[in-house]
């Protein structure tokens, strides 16, 4: 897909379709108004039948003659002040709505509309994400492409000529963070018996190469010689041997201490010897989604070649029963020395993070933020709309919380008080994998707590957030948006 600009006026240009805002409840704004007057009220007319519904994101294809061929009319909600969700809403709903109609090229003019607090470059950079969310597709499997429906391949924004260079810019960073985002998706919707671990360190060699990273895959023996223990328990059970990746993208000073992103990369969960139902197991290839996005926001910052430094750890494997597999009982000494009790083999994402997490100190990095599809128990806490973020510190919290808003990809912080470190206690190691019944999400976070003392630390629960179940399943790319914003604000201030 190609983003480009437009000068203003339009209404003399060629196009297939344009993309106008309705705002408040039937109002077109000064490009639309310019557009209806050269096509002898057609979209007045289009707007009198009441056609188009009022909720923010409603759509209504207007076909005309002339160099326009067609208008998409968008409903902006009843208000003539947007938040950013609603606008979120409006670009989703208008290229959603293309998909198989409206023709090859389109001209956007929602960034007529106001939004709260943002900028033509966040309006433009929006639009431009919720387009290429819309064009993505995986049928790589399939052994007969299917002729899905295709919406615009190329996309111009119109704006004033002074507003040009802003708009360029927004264009080629949502370019960068769809990238990202696409190879996010596309590893978490490969199936689980092509993207293994092997997989993953392939996929991270591969970005490393493109984009001049260095890149470095420690195999069994080296984590052994690490005393990775805990990170090892879990591939145990696994033919897929296990690797811890790293990757250093270099855009700040050298004396600028980087910030460490760290995913957990479990490529299959059948929960090992505490074997999960067989209903809905195959949703756990989609494990591996916070490793996914580690290597996605990393392609997009290195695309957009932010000025910052960044580190992502990747720790991956397999977590299958198994005559070798650990057992719930085993007790294994983590990198860090503290010996786990492993009572739930289910409970691996936290063993495989701990390790990846002392790993990560070596790097000095600035700030430490987890990602890992962790716990059900976060999915029934905050639903499918918000990741759980949980952090010692209010400011870097705050920095995510803020970063998860801008770019419709949000958070919930959730607590992390001492009080429920008690919940992890065992009798015959330091600490337990897991809590017992209540506040799940909670304790797994209290747990990776214990390994990261050194730094200041944010850990992402993505298990409701990373994709879709049911009909429509795939990948959501999420939170590749969040992580690239929250880095973006810091290199760019
Ligand atoms: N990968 C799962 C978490 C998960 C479950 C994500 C369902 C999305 C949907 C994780 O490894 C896991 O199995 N967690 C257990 C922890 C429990 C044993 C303490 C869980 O959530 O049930
Ligand atoms: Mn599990
Ligand atoms: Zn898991």
């Amino acid at each position: 897909m190609q983003f480009s600009t437009k000068a203003l006026p339009i209404d003399k240009t060629r196009t297939g379709c344009v993309i106008l805002p309705v705002v408040a409840g039937g109002k077109l704004g000064p490009a639309g108004k310019a557009i209806d007057s050269a096509a002898g009220k057609r979209l007045a007319a289009a707007l009198a039948t009441g056609d188009l519904a009022s909720k923010a994101g409603s759509t209504l294809l207007v076909h005309l003659e002339g160099p326009i061929a067609r208008a998409l009319l968008v409903a902006t909600g009843d208000k003539p002040v947007l938040d950013e969700r609603t606008y979120a809403q409006v670009v989703r709903g208008a290229f959603r709505s293309l998909r198989g109609q409206g023709g090859k090229d389109a001209i956007v003019l929602l960034h007529e509309v106001q939004v709260e607090g943002q900028d033509l470059g966040w309006k433009i950079r929006s639009a431009a994400l919720a387009a290429r969310e819309a064009a993505y597709r995986f049928d790589g499997f399939k052994s007969k492409p299917e002729a899905a429906p295709t919406g615009p391949r190329s996309i111009a924004f119109a704006v004033d000529k002074a507003d040009q260079a802003v708009a360029r810019a927004a264009a080629s960073d949502a370019t960068a963070i769809a990238n990202g985002m696409d190879l996010t998706r596309d590893l978490g919707n490969t199936p689980p018996n092509v993207c293994t671990p092997a997989h993953l360190a392939q996929a991270a060699r591969d970005l490393g190469r493109e984009f001049d990273l260095k890149v470095q895959v420690l195999g069994e023996k080296q984590m052994a010689a690490l005393k990775m223990n805990a990170l090892l328990a879990v591939a145990k059970g696994s033919a897929q041997p296990p690797h811890l990746i790293t990757l250093e993208y270099r855009g700040g000073s050298a004396r600028q201490a980087p910030v460490a992103l760290v995913g957990k990369g479990i490529t299959f969960d059948t929960g090992g010897i505490s074997l999960k139902p067989a209903g809905e197991m195959d949703e756990m290839k989609w494990d591996m989604m916070g490793a996914a996005s580690v290597l996605g926001t990393i392609r997009a910052v290195a695309e957009m070649k932010l000025p910052i430094n960044v580190v992502g750890v990747i720790a991956t494997a397999e977590n299958m029963p198994g005559g070798q597999a650990t057992r719930p009982g085993d007790i294994v000494t983590s990198m860090s020395g503290q010996t786990i009790e492993v009572l739930n083999t289910d409970a691996e994402g936290r063993l495989v993070l701990c390790d990846a997490l002392t790993y990560a100190a070596r790097f000095k990095p600035g700030a430490v933020i987890d990602i890992a599809t962790l716990t059900g128990a976060c999915v029934v806490a905050l639903g499918k709309h918000h990741s759980g973020l949980f952090s010692r510190g209010d400011a870097l919290a705050d920095e995510l919380l803020a970063a998860g808003r801008a770019m419709a990809d949000t958070c919930w912080r959730m607590p992390l008080d001492d009080e429920y470190q008690e919940l992890l206690k065992s009798p015959f190691a330091d600490v337990a994998n897991i809590g017992g019944r209540y506040g799940g999400a909670i304790t797994a976070a209290c747990f990776l707590a214990r390994f990261t003392k050194d730094y200041d630390w944010a850990h992402l629960d993505i298990a409701g957030t990373a994709w879709h179940s049911g009909a429509n399943k795939g990948s959501t790319g999420r939170p590749v948006p969040l992580l690239t914003g929250f880095l973006m604000n810091r290199a760019r201030g």
